[in-house]
């Protein structure tokens, strides 16, 4: 027998009841597509090759293909006429397929790695022809039934519409997901008709055909039923997004990550956190991002793409393609947008927005700022409401802040500029020219004060009369 090994996913089907243009197996499910989900548990079988059906919306499918997964090879099934049919297009397509393999939907996402590995390596040691994986569910509404004998061996497959009274009785249903010999496939998927209630070769159909041929077939019972879930419409989608939640949220607390609230936290199943993580309720955790051991994420936090240091915080915020140093403070209420780099120990605090910008270690940015196309070094303190000019209306420019410069409130750095390490800006001040190491740089105008302007102008208004009692106090007081 030859050790070959290949996959065949089916996705040619629209999947009309998603109600949307775009493709069913397109449509998103924590951090990767639903195909993407079934690409991803079948790489994990060290195949051969991978052959995708493509057919409705063909060229979304290809598109997403070419960029997240470029070794899989396509056939194009232009008319969906039945699960055989797709199969058999496949297989003509590539005629020296040889050895087992796996035929799967590209709209059954949960399958796992281990369900999968586990249903090639019985098929394979049992020598079967064909494998079915099943599972036993509550509601089989809709689903095939897998008719075994009494001595449970498996007879055939019945679909639902197809199925008399008591096949409908069955509660053990057919995957949809199979392990195949590629040869006796072949032979028995020349026999199959359209004899059904929808006139479509049934790939299921190949169960009968094959144990009739001699051949043994056998069947894999999922034990979590949830796996062989498939995803029909959006309510289905929503329901698949929940249990894969929970798988995702208990693997990381087996892993040692505090979740407080597994029901509000939603991560992603391509993001990774490290141990004695402590995540608060109402995080969303998506894409690329990486949190080390030891951070406090949230509550209500967002990082998209973001890389978490070592023991850093990050409290109600929302980050971008942003990275956090070992043990660097964000929020509450921080915006970091893409480019956003914080050095360890920094601190960008309450309604402080970033973008494009290095943030030294230890430097700080406590409140209310923007501060964009920037480098900020190490220990420069950035005062309250301190905001980088760095979009002339045509262009962005960069701003530097030296290390241990003194940004003091409400002061605007108008970008091109260069504050230099151990300089001083006073409060107020806009900043348009260079200022060197050492200097303070003060650009604001000079306070007058007129004496009596209240009595001449504002006379018997409330503001002239604090004004009197005061004067007259001191007076009093002889002040
Ligand atoms: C199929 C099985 C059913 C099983 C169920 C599990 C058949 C006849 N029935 O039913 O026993 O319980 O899956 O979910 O196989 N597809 C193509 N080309 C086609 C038709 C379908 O690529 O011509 C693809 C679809 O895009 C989908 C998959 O095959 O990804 C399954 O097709 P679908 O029509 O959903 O089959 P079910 O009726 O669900
Ligand atoms: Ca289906």
């Amino acid at each position: 027998m030859s050790s070959e090994r290949s996959a065949i996913i089916l996705a040619a089907g629209l999947g009309t009841r998603m109600k949307s243009t775009k493709h069913k197996v397109l449509h998103e499910l924590l951090g990767r597509t639903l195909l993407g989900h079934v690409l991803r548990s079948t790489k994990s079988l060290d195949l051969d090759r991978r052959i995708v059906v493509i057919g409705a919306a063909a060229d979304q499918v290809t598109a997403h293909l070419e960029a997240q997964a470029p070794d899989v090879e396509t056939v194009l099934q232009a008319e969906q006429l039945g699960t055989g049919h797709a199969v058999r297009i496949a297989l003509e397509a590539v005629p020296d397929l040889t050895g087992t393999v796996v035929v799967a939907c590209g709209d059954a996402p949960l399958l796992r790695p281990e369900t999968l590995s586990r249903l090639v390596e019985a098929h394979e040691k049992a020598g079967n022809a064909a494998t079915v994986l099943t599972a036993v569910v509550d509601d089989p509404h809709g689903l095939g039934r897998i008719v075994r004998s009494e001595d449970g061996a498996v007879l055939r497959n019945v679909e639902h519409r197809d199925a008399e009274a008591e096949e409908l009785a069955i509660r053990e249903i057919n995957s949809g997901t199979y392990a195949f010999d590629v040869a006796v496939l072949r032979e028995q998927l020349a026999k199959i008709t359209t004899a059904n209630d929808q006139g479509e070769e049934y790939l299921t159909d190949v169960l009968e055909l094959t144990r009739e041929a001699g051949r043994p077939v056998g069947a894999v019972v999922c034990e979590d039923p949830t796996e062989v879930l498939g995803c029909n419409d959006r309510a289905q989608l929503a329901e698949l997004r929940r249990i894969l939640r929970e798988r995702i949220n208990t693997d990381l607390m087996r892993s040692g990550v505090t979740i407080e609230d597994p029901a509000t936290t939603w991560i992603d199943a391509t993001v990774k956190v490290g141990p004695d993580v402590l995540i608060r309720p109402g995080c969303q955790l998506k894409g690329a991002t990486a949190v080390d051991s030891g951070s406090e994420i949230g509550p209500d936090t967002t990082l998209t793409d973001t890389i978490v240091g070592a023991d850093a915080a990050v409290v109600r915020s929302h980050a971008d393609q942003a990275t956090v140093g070992k043990g660097a403070k964000v929020g509450p209420y921080a915006h970091l947008r893409p480019a956003s780099k914080l050095a360890e120990g920094s601190k960008v605090g309450a309604f402080a927005e970033t973008k494009n910008a290095e943030i030294g270690a230890g430097a700080k940015i406590p409140h209310l700022s923007y501060i964009g196309d920037a480098a900020v070094g190490a220990g420069a303190n950035i005062g309250c409401g301190v905001i980088v000019a760095n979009y002339s209306g045509e262009s962005k420019q960069r701003t530097e802040v030296g290390a241990g410069a003194f940004i003091s409130c409400n002061s605007t750095l108008v970008a091109p500029v260069k504050v230099d390490d151990g300089a001083y800006v006073a409060a107020g001040s806009t900043i348009t020219e260079d200022v060197a190491p050492g200097e303070l740089a003060i650009a604001r105008a000079r306070q007058t004060n007129k004496q009596g302007w209240v009595a001449e102008r504002l006379a018997g208004t409330a503001v002239d009369e604090a004004a009197r009692r005061a004067i007259a106090e001191r007076r009093e007081i002889g002040e």
